[in-house]
């Protein structure tokens, strides 16, 4: 069974913003998505940046170091040079609370 951590306040991260969090030793990244919030791994599998330092358009999200780009409902690659997809995590919003399971 999944279990679900508390990381942020909904209302703490505005559509098209993301934001890195820890759960434990993950650091993964939140993004709201027009009031739709995901979770992916906040390192980029190319060199190891920090995707939610990247920019966001619409639901890709581009990595600040070598423009790599993934889609943040799927993990999926969009753009190179990273070939690998990031781990996404199921999110859910409880209250104002927004809790990833990790
Ligand atoms: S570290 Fe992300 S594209 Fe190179």
């Amino acid at each position: 069974m999944s279990d679900f951590q508390t990381v942020a306040r909904a209302t703490e991260i505005e559509p098209g913003e993301m934001r890195q969090v820890r759960v434990g030793r993950k650091r993964i990244a939140i993004i709201n998505v027009e009031g739709e919030f995901f979770a992916i791994d906040d390192t980029c599998t190319h060199e190891e940046a920090s995707l939610s330092e990247g920019d966001l358009f619409g639901d890709i999200v581009e990595c600040p170091l070598h423009g790599a780009a993934f889609n943040v409902r799927t993990g999926e690659v969009e753009a190179f040079p990273a070939v690998v997809p990031v781990e996404t995590y199921q999110v859910r919003i409880v209250d104002d609370e927004i809790q990833v399971a990790t």
